[in-house]
C-alpha cells in the first residue's frame, strides 16, 4: 500500500484553462486557443530548458522559473497569434493564473484522505511563490502536507531528480508514493521514476503511446478514494 499521496499541482488541482475565460474577454474568439497554446509552450519552455541545461557544459545558465517561463510563454503564444498583448493584459492574465481555480472536487478529496491519515503533498514545476500563492487562495493550506517545488534542483518534471526530491523529503520507498497527476507526461514520468502513478483523465484523452500505462486511472480526483476507501 502506498504510504504518501503526492499531487501534481497546474491541471491537476489547479485548473489552468480556467484562465481562458479571461483571456476570451481580453482576446474575444481567441481565449481556448490562447490558453490552449499557452500551456503548451510553458511545458514545451520546461522541456527545453531540462533537456539542455543540466548538461551544457558551459555550467547550467538557461534555468527560468517556471514563473518566468509561464510569461514568456504567454508572450510567445499572442505573438504568434498576432494579439497585442498590452502590460495590462499581461498582467490581468498573470494575476489570474496565479490564483487559478482548483476543481470543484479537491478540497473534499484532500480532506477525506487527511481524515484517513494520509498525508498529502505536491511536486510541481511552479515556483515556490506561486506555488504559496495558489496553494492559499484555494484554502488548501492545512489540507497539504508539504509542498515541493522542482525549484531546487534547477529541472523540471520529468527529470528523475525532479520525482526525486518527493524521496529527500519523506523516509519512503518509491512504491510507497501515489503519484497523482492528470497530465499524461506526468503520470508516464512518475511511472518511469517508479512511483505508484495515478492519472486523472479529466479530458477523455488517450493515454500516452509510448507507455506503459499508469498503475491506476480516474475521471476526477475522487476516483483516488477508491484506493483508500476499505
Ligand atoms: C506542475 C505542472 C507542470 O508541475 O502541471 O504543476
Amino acid at each position: 500500500m502506498f504510504k504518501i499521496v503526492v499531487f501534481d499541482a497546474y491541471g491537476t488541482l489547479f485548473d489552468v484553462y480556467s484562465v481562458s475565460k479571461m483571456a476570451e474577454n481580453l482576446f474575444p474568439g481567441h481565449g481556448q486557443e490562447l490558453s490552449l497554446m499557452w500551456r503548451d509552450k510553458q511545458i514545451e519552455y520546461s522541456r527545453l530548458i531540462s533537456m539542455s541545461d543540466p548538461h551544457n557544459p558551459n555550467g547550467s545558465r538557461h534555468y527560468q522559473s517556471f514563473w518566468d517561463i509561464t510569461r514568456l510563454a504567454l508572450n510567445y503564444s499572442c505573438q504568434r497569434l498576432k494579439l497585442e498583448l498590452t502590460s495590462h493584459a499581461q498582467k490581468e492574465l498573470l494575476d489570474q493564473y496565479a490564483e487559478l481555480k482548483a476543481f470543484p472536487e479537491n478540497l473534499g478529496v484532500l480532506h477525506d484522505l487527511q481524515k484517513r491519515g494520509y498525508k498529502s503533498a505536491i511536486l510541481s514545476n511552479g515556483s515556490p511563490e506561486m506555488l504559496a500563492t495558489a496553494v492559499r487562495s484555494a484554502g488548501m493550506t492545512t489540507l497539504i502536507d508539504k509542498v515541493i517545488s522542482v525549484d531546487s534542483v534547477r529541472q523540471f518534471k520529468t527529470s528523475p531528480e525532479s520525482y526525486g526530491l518527493v524521496l529527500q523529503n519523506y523516509a519512503v520507498d518509491k512504491r510507497e508514493v501515489l503519484f497523482v497527476s492528470s497530465n499524461s507526461w506526468d503520470a508516464l514520468g512518475a511511472t518511469w521514476f517508479g512511483f505508484r502513478s495515478f492519472w486523472i483523465n479529466r479530458q477523455d484523452l488517450p493515454f500516452e503511446t509510448l507507455g506503459p500505462k499508469p498503475s491506476h486511472t480516474g475521471r476526477s480526483l475522487e476516483d483516488v478514494l477508491s484506493l483508500v476507501k476499505g
